[in-house]
């Protein structure tokens, strides 16, 4: 396999055209996109054997794009959850792992997992409690961040945690789904890994399930490659295909997105029927301030709270015609969820509704959410 371990760290062209350019063949009549090659199974006697172990063209050039925007070396996952599970397969038994009061389920489901059967010991900090966290990295074996946070967006002081002193050995990851690298670059700070969810930003179209991890060493790197081969981790040929041209087009989705969201969560603030509008690009919010320092954008989901019980934030879901009903987030089209209704998200406020907020045109979603919540008064 002839995956390089060293991934550009610092680009000479903007990430807009690293995203467009980079991992295209350049040898005269090849393809200028990477192929989709439908098999399992190589004619032996090269470094590409077998699909599960050894790279498809398609995996180079995704990890070469995506490794190059970390500036770190990329390694794709057949989901976001199984990178995330690589990453925390790197612990031992009994090992201290601190991570955020507001984080994504699927990884609060992997500590309660580790904590079950690995006796780890699991400590939650709010993300925002920088001293809190500047605190435990000194004895944690792992320290997972999410900034902003799924779904409450809380913003972690990323620079100053990402460089604080920590316990020798340890790994700092942060989940990078929500922000995407357009926006951060926790490797930059100081992070050991970051992961992603493909199946979001990155993929684009609710059309693929993929992720990746991104280490600053390449050791961790090849760590990864072994953890993906032996669990079978590995992403389909098309879902690659697929998440690298989603990639191509990241910078112009990402871009109307946080600016649909910036105008909607304006506009919502000043709705009689909603309170507690949450994002990060508000001047108002908690985080603006200190994200403003080190985020270049702040990302598309809004999240925010409508008059009454849980049954009425149901109802705005259940009225809305362009902005779709469902539970992933990171799409070209507007989706919205009540997140207190997924199992371990507890904490939530029964009411708060997650929007994601896609690419159609503003004042069409803008309508759209009115129409939705005309229906309350009615
Ligand atoms: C922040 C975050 N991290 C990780 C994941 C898991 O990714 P996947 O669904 O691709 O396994 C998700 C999925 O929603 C997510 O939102």
């Amino acid at each position: 396999m002839n995956q390089s371990d060293s991934n550009s760290k610092d680009l000479d062209v903007s990430p807009a055209t690293w995203l467009i350019s980079a991992g295209r063949p350049s040898d005269p009549g090849a393809p200028l996109n990477s192929p989709l090659v439908p098999a399992s199974n190589f004619v032996l006697g090269s470094s590409r054997a077998y699909a599960r172990d050894d790279a498809t063209p398609a995996w180079e050039a995704f990890e070469t794009v995506v490794g190059g925007l970390e500036g770190g070396t990329a390694v794709s996952f057949a989901s976001g959850m199984a990178a995330a599970a690589a990453l925390f397969g790197t612990l031992r038994v009994g090992a201290t792992v601190i991570f955020p009061t507001d984080c994504y389920a699927g990884v609060v489901g992997l500590m309660k997992e580790g904590v079950g059967k690995r006796g780890w010991n699991c400590v939650r900090l709010p993300a925002v409690d920088t001293e809190a966290w500047l605190t435990h990295a000194k004895t944690a074996d792992m320290i997972w961040l999410e900034s902003p946070t799924n779904p409450l967006l809380d913003i972690a002081d990323l620079p100053r945690i990402c460089k604080a002193p920590r316990k020798a050995g340890s790994l700092l990851v942060v989940d990078n789904t929500i922000a995407t690298p357009l926006n951060q670059r926790p490797l930059a700070f100081g992070a050991d890994a970051v992961m992603h969810s493909a199946t979001k930003y990155m993929g684009g179209h609710s059309d693929l399930l993929a992720g990746v991890a991104v280490a600053r060493d390449p050791a961790l790197a090849r760590e990864m490659r072994m953890a993906r081969e032996l669990s079978g981790g590995t992403p389909g040929t098309l879902e690659v295909f697929l998440a690298l041209r989603g990639l191509r087009t990241m910078a112009l989705r990402v871009a109307a997105s946080q600016a649909n969201a910036m105008a909607i969560a304006s506009r919502l603030t000043e709705h009689p029927l909603v309170h507690s509008v949450r994002y990060p690009g508000l001047p108002a919010h908690p985080g603006h301030k200190i994200a403003s320092t080190f985020m270049r954008g702040f990302g598309g989901v809004v999240t925010f709270e409508v008059e009454g019980d849980a049954a009425r934030a149901d109802a705005v879901c259940r009225s809305l015609k362009i902005v779709r009903h469902a539970t992933s987030l990171g799409a070209v089209e507007s989706t919205i969820e009540r997140r207190a209704a997924v199992p371990g998200q507890e904490h939530l406020p029964p009411g708060l509704l997650r929007m994601s907020v896609g690419c159609e045109e503003v004042e069409d979603l803008w309508r759209d959410l009115i129409q939705a919540m005309d229906h309350l008064r009615g």
